[in-house]
């Protein structure tokens, strides 16, 4: 039995935890604290606890990221109106993610994209990889940074809101070798309708490393028909031809005069379906473009634009990388993410900032190893705004 002491005590007990709670919500939207909200997303089959974080800013911009595979699960942007939707593939819950094979906004690594035969030599050794995409390794093997348990930290300024995440990939994981530190740190600035994403890296070993984020746009919102009518722009001249197996010849060829040039604004649905060879190893785009650095140098540079004229949304990826997969969709087959909505072939569309795939075995390609005392960094940046 409760009596009167104890009733007035809990009543109280809740009166200061209300005023508690209103006193941090005055303060962060007075901008004198972040706003980094923090939640469970359940237990891994493993037993494991996992939270999801969510970022917000005042330009109507929201995103929630899982230290599961430090994966964005949501990411939402105002359309022309002011009109927020969530405008990412995924799932609703952490066992979708678990269970996914599609790499729904993960943050993909040891070595993001293919790696021919799951084989590369490094300092006289050859390393052999799991395959998991034929004949090849695909995005780090079979249990790569998108199925690993990342550790958490939030740090939020009145400049933005920032969420860092890290792993520590064991010399030998996935056939890699040297201990691997990691970092990935997701920022959302507070006036900015953008998310910088800042990749670092530290090795004890000579290894070799492609670390990118696996987000599905669909910038009318995902589950809202396919991506076909989007306008995409990629500043490229070159892209990489890839075989059967979409690993890359080693050509670096010019997109002029085929449906690989998108250096003016088209519709992707415009050429998908031509009878191009590389259209067809593809089952649509599934390539890397080489970006144009007219001076050289690794400077953060706008990679690509996507604009889809019914919402008036507009995505520019910004990156310090070399290359950019544009991929279509391809292999999306109507399974069910999130609001149990299915997700059709070309659903969505990624843009992969990376270095070019199979770099380890193409010595003409931008160099992927990175060494001790090296400190690997870079810079990708997905920037919204309507019109
Ligand atoms: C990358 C690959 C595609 C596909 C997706 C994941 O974009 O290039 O071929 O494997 O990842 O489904």
């Amino acid at each position: 039995m409760i009596n009167a002491k104890q009733k007035a005590r809990t009543l109280l007990c809740a009166l200061i935890f209300m005023g508690g709670l209103s006193l941090a919500s005055s303060l962060s939207s007075q901008g004198m604290r972040g706003t980094i909200k923090k939640e469970s997303f359940g237990k891994t089959t493993g037993g494991e606890q996992i939270e999801l974080y969510s970022l917000s800013n005042k330009k109507g911009m929201e995103v929630s990221i899982t230290n599961f595979g430090a994966t964005v699960v949501t990411l939402k942007v105002p359309d022309r109106g002011g009109k927020a939707a969530d405008i990412v593939l995924g799932y609703d819950t952490l066992d979708g993610y678990e269970k996914g094979t599609s790499y729904f906004g993960a943050t993909v690594g040891r070595y993001g994209n293919r790696i021919a035969g799951g084989k590369f030599s490094l300092d006289g050794r050859t390393y052999t990889l799991p395959k998991n995409n034929g004949e090849n390794t695909l995005h780090g093997g079979i249990v790569g940074f998108n199925k690993k348990v990342w550790k958490a930290r939030e740090i939020a300024s009145k400049a933005g809101e920032s969420l860092e995440m890290t792993y520590l990939s064991a010399d030998g994981e996935e056939g890699f070798p040297g201990n691997l530190s990691a970092k990935v740190v997701f920022t959302l600035p507070a006036e900015r309708n953008e998310l910088k994403i800042d990749y670092t890296a530290t090795t004890d070993k000579d290894t070799v490393l492609n670390l990118t984020n696996h987000s599905y746009f669909n910038l009318a919102g995902e589950g809202n028909g396919d991506i076909l009518d989007h306008v995409m722009t990629l500043h490229a001249k070159q892209f990489t031809p890839v075989d059967k197996g979409l690993i890359p010849t080693g050509e670096l060829k010019n997109v002029g005069g085929t449906p690989m040039d998108f250096n003016s604004a088209t519709a992707i649905g415009k050429r998908i379906n031509e009878s191009d060879e590389q259209l067809v190893f593809g089952k649509g785009y599934d390539h890397n473009w080489v970006l144009t650095r007219a001076g050289g140098g690794s400077g953060l540079l706008v990679a690509a634009e996507a604009y889809d004229p019914k919402s008036g949304r507009k995505l520019e990826v910004l990156t310090t990388e070399p290359g950019v997969q544009f991929y279509s969709g391809n292999f999306l087959d109507g399974a069910k993410g999130k609001g149990n909505k299915p997700y059709p072939q070309r659903a969505a569309f990624c843009l992969e900032t990376q270095h070019f795939p199979d770099s380890p075995n193409h010595p003409n390609f931008p160099g992927t190893l990175l060494k001790p005392n090296v400190v690997f960094h870079s810079q990708t940046v997905f920037r919204f705004s309507a019109k």
